[in-house]
């Protein structure tokens, strides 16, 4: 499928570029792998250790570093991302830098020296914003509430442009709350799966906002791989944004309980921070359907087969075997 390919992997030390990195090694790729070790972000070199992936140490804004990476690709996966909602909004032109900027100018080097490459945009359904008909799919509105959301909303509609008007491969695969191994959990504004696992793994308290009953979609990192290696190998994915989600949805409050029942600590529940309940998108619930047909793909892991191994990793990273 992808044996002999090269593919870069921005982000690619991060939670779902090196989980990306492990599964196109293990199909015969060549894999590059592009990341800044972003003081707050996720990647961890750990998550690469012992692999035969080519590492390189920079930053996507970084046009001198890029470009010779971008000439050796036969495909493209952009992972790397500032991806903290609440971040975003106390560091605004950091976000729109990373998020908006960063996404055109390696489009934009693609397009001058390698516009044959295959690129896949790893968006986010938080896009969307709150929620208005249920359930959403690909033509649902996008008002975001954060500006990661809107910077990576952004990112979408450039990559689909270097499609529309310069002809490139381009996929956008939009992903909803992915938890399991390799996510760092002790990065700062983490995503709400991560942070419950965090604390789950610490034996904390998981403080949900009370009462916790609004609907999420979540999916485990290798159901999310899987999907992003399907986008990279059909070429009839071209040019199409593709939601790719769980088929359940779990509330916050029964997301906590599956993470103390298979991870560990205790739920209470708790009032809202301030400024917290402005972005808070009420229920999320995705179609997938679109997905499922263009790629063939569907989720295979359940929430508690996805905890089951998140917790097994978790120990093996402890005892430093992972
Ligand atoms: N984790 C989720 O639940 C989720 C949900 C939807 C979409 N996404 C998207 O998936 C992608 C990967 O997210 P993740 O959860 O693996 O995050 P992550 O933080 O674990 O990985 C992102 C990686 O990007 C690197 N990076 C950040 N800025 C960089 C820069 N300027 N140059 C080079 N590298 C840089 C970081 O060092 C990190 O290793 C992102 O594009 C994110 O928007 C993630």
């Amino acid at each position: 499928m992808l044996n002999g390919q090269k593919v870069l992997i921005t982000g690619g030390l991060g939670f779902i570029g090196s989980t990306l990195a492990h599964r196109c090694l293990a199909l015969g790729a060549q894999v590059t792998v592009l990341d800044s070790l972003a003081p707050r972000g996720g990647g961890d070199p750990r998550n690469l250790q012992g692999t035969s992936a080519l590492v390189v140490r920079g930053d996507i804004r970084d046009a001198s570093v890029v470009r010779p990476l971008v000439q050796a690709a036969d495909a493209i996966v952009h992972c790397a991302a500032a991806t903290s909602h609440t971040g975003s909004l106390d560091a605004p032109l950091e976000s729109a830098s990373v998020n908006l900027l960063g996404t055109l100018q390696l489009l934009e080097i693609a397009r001058a020296d390698r516009p044959s490459v295959r690129f896949v945009q790893v968006s986010t359904s938080s896009q969307l914003g709150p929620i208005e008909s249920t359930p959403a799919t690909e033509d649902h509105p996008e008002r975001p509430t954060d500006l990661y959301s809107a910077c990576k909303s952004g990112a979408e509609k450039t990559a689909l442009v270097y499609h529309v008007a310069h002809g490139m491969s381009v996929t956008s695969i939009r992903l909803p709350n992915v938890y399991g191994p390799r996510a760092r959990l002790d990065v700062p504004g983490p995503s709400v799966a991560a942070f419950f696992i965090g604390r789950g793994a610490a034996g904390l308290a998981l403080t949900v906002f009370r009462p916790g009953e609004q609907l999420r979609n979540f999916l485990f990192v290798d159901d999310a791989v899987d999907a992003l290696v399907r986008a990279l190998i059909r070429p009839e994915v071209v040019g199409r944004v593709l939601q790719v989600a769980h088929d359940e949805h779990h509330s916050v409050l029964d997301f906590a309980h599956a993470v103390a029942a298979g991870i560990g600590g205790r739920v209470e529940l708790v009032d809202w921070p301030a400024g917290h309940r402005r972005i808070e998108l009420g229920d999320v619930v995705l179609d997938n359907t679109r997905a499922r047909e263009a790629l063939g793909w569907r989720p295979a892991t359940s929430l508690g087969d996805g905890l089951a191994r998140t917790a097994a990793w978790l120990r093996a990273r402890e005892r430093g075997e992972a």
